[in-house]
């Protein structure tokens, strides 16, 4: 009958099934070496063109990048997706930087990049190569407390302590911003720090005090 001539013609043959299989095997394996390669920062996608398997252990030796850290620069060795957190909390043990979501949402990870407030979970070590860090750890100048950590303490504004660091960077940032004209505009240039005590009057009051104050931040 024509239909079951039609159904045949659509039948693979045993070779033919075969030979679909592997195709589909090997089409499997390259595109996920290439969402692997998707998924990779610029500069291991940058490095690796045509050659992909060997050019992707390559891409994933470490680099070398020097950081100014709280002020001493170091010579360091990442691995290309190493993210700036990870890399001051676990390589350098500098843990006043905390980690909460690791997703770019509660800023309890924020460090200052070149004076500017950084989320350091979504940056990349490498990407921050010659720059200067700061971290809660640089703050304050050696036993002095900064302006910052002394109103922290004198209006209440942590309770657990755990969002406090990315608070206070967020913070001194927020004033050398110049957005601390306010309560309503500091609330709406500090609602990137999350804080589940709701320690937020307090923090607030800090801010005002700092900025008021005509402090150097
Ligand atoms: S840990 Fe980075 S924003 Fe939450
Ligand atoms: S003081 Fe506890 S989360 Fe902010």
């Amino acid at each position: 009958m024509p239909q079951d001539k039609d159904l045949d013609q659509h039948q693979p043959s045993a070779a033919g099934g075969q030979r679909i299989s592997e195709a589909r095997r090997s089409f499997l394996k390259q595109s996920s070496v290439l969402t692997a390669f998707a998924l990779t920062p610029g500069i291991a996608v940058k490095a690796a063109d045509l050659k992909l398997e060997e050019k992707i252990a390559d891409a994933f030796e470490k680099v070398n990048v020097t950081l100014d850290i709280n002020g001493k620069k170091q010579k360091l060795s990442v691995e290309p997706r190493t993210t700036l957190l990870d890399l001051l909390r676990e390589q350098l043990h500098l843990t006043g930087t905390k980690k909460g979501c690791d997703y770019g949402q509660c800023g309890a990870c924020t460090v200052h990049v070149d004076g500017q407030r950084v989320n350091s979970c979504l940056t990349l070590a490498v990407m921050q190569d010659g720059k200067k860090i700061t971290t809660i750890e640089g703050l304050a100048n050696g036993e002095k407390l900064h302006p910052m950590q002394e109103a922290f303490i004198k209006h209440d504004g942590f309770q657990c302590g755990y969002c406090t660091p990315g608070q206070i960077m967020s913070a001194v940032a927020c004033i050398k911003e110049g957005h601390a004209g306010s309560d309503d505009e500091i609330r709406e240039y500090m609602s990137g720090n999350i804080c589940r005590c709701g320690a937020y009057p307090n923090i607030v009051n800090a801010i005002k005090e700092v900025k008021n104050g005509g402090q150097k931040v």
